[in-house]
Order: structure tokens, then sequence, then C-alpha cells
């Protein structure tokens, strides 16, 4: 199990084909996948689907060799992405796959790592069951959600990729801020935000937010200790869901006078009218992994992820 940032995975030079490896474009991640085959110069498999009426999904798929890594992000629908993966991993299995690396850059279900009311159910837990027993030999995520999370990964290698640096390269490189100011929207996220403020040379601080378990609606404390007027701001955070975090951290920028607020994150579920109600709260720009591929995906994981998997073989 690891759970770290690792700064050497900003590029990725292959000089060393990997040759015995199928890399497997699940249908959820198709382009990150053959980025992935690319820079390891190895086969890239293609699945092909078929999505019944009644929703199910039937997977067709060449003939894979004894390694296997096959490539499927678990956002939404997630249900049906999650079922996509472990479909994979059978078939790896029935050609008689020996190592099975399942890279599932979100991964669903990590929020549910513990009971907070009484009769929830520990869905990651039941997750890591399912894919052991659909053959998986090894888990790739990108910036769990939690360490609680990855702990449910206890009978199969589980490995945690930060996208910070990657991430931090990108806004280095194609963001022009003026006395950069990082903030975390939560106390939980205070660690990763420290790393990236470290690699952008700004100071940060975490917010305190508060969320109602029942109705999921947030709220922060409206008091910041630090000058941000006139300052270019980042919010960073491992996701961005109903886009209620980042609203509430922004509209207290603003309300301090910052200037510009840029919104970072791994993943960009961008549900309903996330992306407009960030905007409103005066958001200038929203920039994420393509963990999950929509417009703000500008961040490639690829180098990340086949640094990580030359390990693996
Ligand atoms: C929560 O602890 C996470 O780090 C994110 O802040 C949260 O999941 C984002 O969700 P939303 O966009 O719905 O506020």
């Amino acid at each position: 199990m690891q759970y770290g940032i690792d700064t050497s995975a900003l590029s990725y030079h292959n000089e060393k084909p990997l040759s015995d490896v199928s890399i497997i474009a699940g249908p959820s991640s198709t382009g990150l996948a053959s980025n992935i085959a690319k820079d390891l110069k190895s086969n890239l498999v293609e699945v092909d689907l078929r999505i019944f009426s009644d929703g199910e999904s039937k997977i067709k798929m060449p003939k894979t060799s004894k390694n296997c890594v096959l490539v499927q992000s678990t956002y939404p629908p997630v249900d049906r992405h999650l079922m996509q993966a472990l479909m994979i991993a059978k078939k790896c299995v029935d050609y008689g796959a020996k190592e099975i690396c399942a890279v599932i850059p979100y991964l669903a279900y990590a929020r549910q790592d513990r009971a907070f009311l009484d009769g929830e159910v520990v869905t990651i837990d039941l997750v890591a069951k399912l894919l052991r027993e659909a053959g998986v030999t090894t888990m790739v995520t990108v910036d769990i959600h939690s360490t609680m999370a990855l702990s449910y990964f206890n009978q199969i290698k589980a490995h945690n990729i930060s996208s910070i640096p990657l991430l931090a390269s990108y806004v280095k490189t194609n963001v022009k801020l003026n006395k950069p100011f990082v903030v975390s929207p939560d106390e939980g996220g205070a660690k990763r935000a420290a790393e990236f403020a470290k690699l952008l040379n700004a100071d940060m601080i975490a917010l305190k937010k508060f969320r109602d378990r029942n109705t999921g609606q947030v709220r922060v404390e409206e008091k910041i200790d630090v000058d941000v007027s006139g300052r270019d701001t980042v919010i960073i955070d491992d996701m961005i869901s109903s886009g209620g975090s980042i609203v509430k951290a922004a509209e207290l920028l603003k309300k301090n006078r910052a200037d510009k607020v840029y919104a970072v994150c791994a993943h960009a579920l961008m549900l309903d009218d996330a992306s407009s109600k960030i905007t409103s709260a005066g958001v200038n720009e929203i920039i994420s992994t393509n963990s999950i591929p929509n417009e703000f995906a500008t961040v490639d994981l690829s180098p990340a992820v086949s640094s990580f998997i030359k390990t693996l073989f």
C-alpha cells in the first residue's frame, strides 16, 4: 500500500518496451489507456461494448497476454463502469492471465469508507472484495479520498498515485498567477494543498468545512486569517462532485476580495449544474486530470500511471 507524492512522475520516457503486457482500454478510459500503451510501447487491447436495452453491458475482447493492465475509471454511471471492470478482469482470467492490474483512476465508493450513520454500508470494502474475486491482483488509483478506503484492499496490492505534481506542473506552465495563494476547502485536504502550494512556491490555508451528513449541504467557517485581497487563489480538492465545497470556498475568497479564483482537482465529476454554480461563484477556470474525460480534463495522468506500471512488470 502506498500513499504519497511522486514528484518524479511528471513525464514518462520509456526506453525498453513493455511488450509482454496487454493494456486493455476499458470503455470509460479509452483515451488514457491509449496514452499509457503509447508510453509503455505495449499492446493496446480494445474492448467491444454493447449496452442492452435493460442496461446490461456485454463486452467482447481479443486474447490478452499473461500480464494485463485494465484501465477503467468508475465515474458515473458508477455501477456500470465498475461492472465492466469486473467483466474485463474475468475475461483476462479466462485467457490465462497471471497478473491483472486494474487502473481505476477515479475509484467509485471510496467515500463510503466507514458507516457515518447507523445502518450504512462500508461499500468500498465490498468493491475491494469484488475486484479480488474477479481476479484483480493489483489495484492502482489516483488521489483516493482517504487512506482508510485503501486499507480495505488488504487481499490484493493497492497503490495510490498522486496527481499533485502533474496538476502543479500544469498550473505553473499554463496559468499566470499573481501572488498565488492556495486554499483547501477542508482540513482533510490540508496535506494535499500543502504539497501543491510548495510546488507553486505559494502559501496556503485549509478552511474549516462542515457537511450535514443527511442533506449533504456544506458550509465553511466564515473567517480567514490571511489577507487575500488582489491575490490569485487556487482552490485544490481531490474531487468536485456537486460543486458545493468549491462554491463555498470561492464565495469566501471573493468576499475577501481575492482577484482570480481557480478550482483544481484530480476528479471533476461535475454532477448536475456544478459547473454553472462554480462559475457563478466567481471561479475563472476549472482544471482537472483526465481520470474523468470531460471538458475540464486538461491534465493527462498517463506519465504518472505509466511510470508506476513500469515498476510492476
Ligand atoms: C470531501 O471531503 C472531498 O474532499 C471533496 O471536498 C468533496 O467530495 C467535494 O464534493 P462536493 O463538490 O459535492 O462539495
